[in-house]
């Protein structure tokens, strides 16, 4: 089977959440399990050539695409997904992608997702490559489908492509002004109330991709329920219980060959479930790079986020006077809105021998963090999957999580387990999205945490569980065939 996987992020090139994570692991466990894979990503300014060996791509040369009525010149760089064969093509146009960011909010930011679907397009042409299936991943790709079936299907090259559209957050759906028809070339017949790319009277990139794509899936089986509904549809609810026969949940995986203990580049001291001991030097290292004291009674706490509402901020703000008071230690990192950032960097100043926080990105201490902490709370909202608790499992470190989206679906609370007589528990949950629930949950985290032995076994649990990406990709490869199916291919 031949896959083009489109993504505008991609580990280890430009990263800003768990996309990036999802388009680095995915296409290498395609290609294991027999496909043929390209990936796709923009030529952000950011990605260093050198260090990731890109070859500027002569045969395809120069390719002039248009966008809003004026010509860009486009080129392709390619290399190769490490660890595997997987061959990764850059679209390259310093006109909009050599900025600071890799989302921006300038007023062109359409046009950037416009180029990048243009162009991916384009070069399939000039490659004469046909993908059995497009892979599209959230809004930034959404026309993609919509471009294969209506403005590029004159050329025969697509007669038998297939497209899948991966929603990874319903609620960033590329929303602009009605301009975006005419700055994308979209017909405007295409364009009424209630029509697959309006949306209260603009363009929605993400509705298009959900419109117009042969197969829909989301990152869980919880959060293709939970879409469907009102309260966590975002508006399209309607349109994805329209969808609903097209619509799968596949949780995503782990990449083992970055996120372990055993082998992880970025921790000092290597560790697997059947010795511990070196998980409590890493604990050791991470406070000391933080200046805080160490204490083996005290459970250390761990958040690795963006900072935003969706990650459960607003019930931690809640509840941040009674946790302060538990008798625990809290490494924090992350960036995002003002608010929190400042809620978290004014706790440090206050109680620097209690939590340690680092405001902005920094991947190697986020591996740091996973190997160091007892404990990772994810207290979020809504959450399509999440990957921070699946990491957390792998390195010994307990998930106190809300119940919600892949949450749900990957962590098992202990108690609740050990009420029923099984013992497989592997983190703490909640149910109701408030600060008291929150606090609740982190403190019975807390209190097993000096239960030797219960401890070890709730770790254990989650240390043996396989969340590697081969069985999500056996599933990926189902809907492939499922798309190609409905395409008639
Ligand atoms: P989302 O994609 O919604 O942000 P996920 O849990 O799927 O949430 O993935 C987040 C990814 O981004 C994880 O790999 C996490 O380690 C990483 N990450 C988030 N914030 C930071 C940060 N400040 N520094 C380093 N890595 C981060
Ligand atoms: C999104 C979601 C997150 C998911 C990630 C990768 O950013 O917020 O839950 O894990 O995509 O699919």
């Amino acid at each position: 089977m031949k896959i083009a996987f489109v993504s505008t992020e991609c580990v280890p090139y430009a990263k800003t959440g768990g996309l990036a994570d999802v388009a680095g692991a995915l296409p290498k466990d395609l290609e294991n399990l027999g496909c043929e894979v390209k990936l796709f990503v923009p030529k952000y300014f950011l990605i260093d050539e050198h260090k990731h060996g890109l070859a500027f791509n002569w045969d395809i040369g120069e390719m002039p695409i248009s966008v809003n009525g004026k010509i860009r010149s486009v080129h392709v760089h390619q290399s190769k997904l490490p660890n595997s064969n997987v061959e990764v093509i850059f679209i390259d146009c310093p006109h909009y992608f050599h900025r600071h960011r890799i989302y921006t909010n300038d007023l062109d930011e359409d046009e950037r997702f416009i180029l990048f679907s243009k162009g991916v397009i384009e070069t399939l042409q000039r490659m004469q490559w046909t993908p059995d299936v497009i892979h599209c991943n959230d809004w930034q790709t959404g026309l993609i489908p919509l471009y294969i079936k209506d403005n590029y299907s004159w050329d025969d090259l697509f007669n038998k492509t297939a497209s899948l559209f991966t929603i990874h957050n319903i609620y960033y759906q590329g929303r602009f002004s009605k301009s975006s028809l005419f700055a994308a070339e979209i017909k405007g017949d295409l364009f009424y109330p209630g029509g697959p790319v309006e949306f209260e009277d603009g363009v929605s990139f993400m509705k298009a991709g959900i419109s117009f794509a042969d197969m829909v899936n989301t990152v869980s089986n919880t959060y293709a329920h939970e879409i469907q509904t009102p309260d966590h549809g975002a508006g399209l609810d309607g349109l994805l219980r329209w969808r609903k026969d097209d619509l799968y949940g596949i949780l995503n995986g782990a990449d083992y060959d970055v996120w372990n203990p055993e082998t992880d580049i970025h921790i000092p001291y290597h560790y697997s479930h059947k010795d511990l001991t070196n998980k409590i030097k890493n604990k050791k290292f991470l406070l000391k790079h933080f200046n805080m004291p160490f204490d083996e009674k005290v459970p250390l706490i761990g958040i690795v986020s963006r900072m935003v509402t969706q990650k459960g901020y607003d019930i931690f703000a809640d509840a941040l006077v009674d946790l302060m008071q538990l008798n625990a230690q809290w490494i924090i990192l992350g960036s995002g809105e003002d608010k929190y950032e400042n809620m978290f960097r004014s706790l440090s100043n206050r109680l620097p021998k209690k939590v340690g926080v680092y405001i902005g990105y920094n991947n190697e201490l986020s591996h740091l963090v996973e190997a160091g902490v007892d404990i990772f709370i994810m207290p979020s909202n809504y959450e399509p999957c999440g990957l921070n608790q699946i990491y957390s499992m792998k390195y010994g470190t307990v998930p106190v999580v809300r119940k919600t989206g892949g949450l749900a679906d990957t962590v098992k609370d202990w108690d609740e387990q050990n009420h029923y007589g099984f013992k497989d528990g592997n983190g703490f949950s909640f149910n109701d999205y408030s600060g008291y629930a929150l606090y609740k949950s982190v403190e019975r985290a807390v209190n097993t945490f000096g239960e030797k032995d219960v401890w070890e076994k709730i770790q254990k649990n989650g240390m043996k569980k396989n969340y590697s990406w081969k069985h999500s990709a056996e599933q990926y490869m189902e809907i492939y065939k499922l798309a190609m199916e409905k395409k008639g291919a």
